[in-house]
């Protein structure tokens, strides 16, 4: 059965609902784990919880997440992804399926910027970037209503998310799902 891991920080939870959309969207399709990163793993700058990256590398698809701080990812993020460097030159996640989501405050509060760091990530690991294929401005639904097609991006001033970008990122799951499908039985 294909499986997608989506990991990500959420400070104050804007975030962690995204996550848990995605993840409704993906086990439309396949098995599922929403896996939140927190303080307590990280240690000495490093995130650390073997059972997790066992996880990770058993996974088809890794769809990363963390709210956009001073215009990119999370420490705690980062934390986790420079520990994936672990991974790296043993090829652990290559061919992979992997997509982003992020969350800020403003319309444009450098989001773009976040998701692009996740897609350079997944390029480091060999993994393969799924983006977002709903035209902004131009689907019946009104989803992707920020125009981003590198994944998905959502915005929220006062920590109530909007259901269209709900909407989005179940969309995303239920697609990286598809697509990692599609992939493990061309493989097969
Ligand atoms: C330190 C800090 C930096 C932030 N930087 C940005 C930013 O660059 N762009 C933006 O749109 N929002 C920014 N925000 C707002 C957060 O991205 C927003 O509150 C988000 O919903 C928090 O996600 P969380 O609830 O998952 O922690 C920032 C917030 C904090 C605390």
């Amino acid at each position: 059965m294909t499986s997608v891991f989506i990991v990500y920080h959420s400070a104050t939870g804007t975030t962690a609902k995204l996550a848990e959309a995605i993840g409704e969207g993906a086990s439309e399709v396949g098995s599922t784990s929403v896996y939140g990163i927190t303080g307590e793993e990280i240690i000495s700058g490093r995130f650390q919880n073997e059972t997790i990256w066992a996880k990770l590398d058993q996974a088809d698809a890794i769809i990363f997440g963390s709210p956009t701080f001073m215009g990119g990812p999370s420490a705690q993020f980062k934390a986790f992804a420079d520990a994936s460097g672990d991974r790296w030159s043993d090829r652990k996640w290559a061919d992979k399926v992997a997509a982003g989501f992020t969350i800020g405050s403003n319309l444009n509060g450098d989001q773009c910027n976040t998701l692009i760091y996740f897609s350079v990530l997944a390029a480091q690991h060999g993994m393969i970037w799924c983006g977002l294929d709903i035209p902004g401005g131009y689907d019946s639904l009104g989803r992707n209503r920020l125009g981003t097609q590198m994944g998905v991006t959502a915005q929220s001033a006062d920590g109530q998310l909007s259901e269209i970008d709900l909407v989005t990122a179940r969309y995303l799951g239920k697609r990286v799902a598809q697509i990692a499908k599609r992939l493990a039985s061309a493989h097969e």
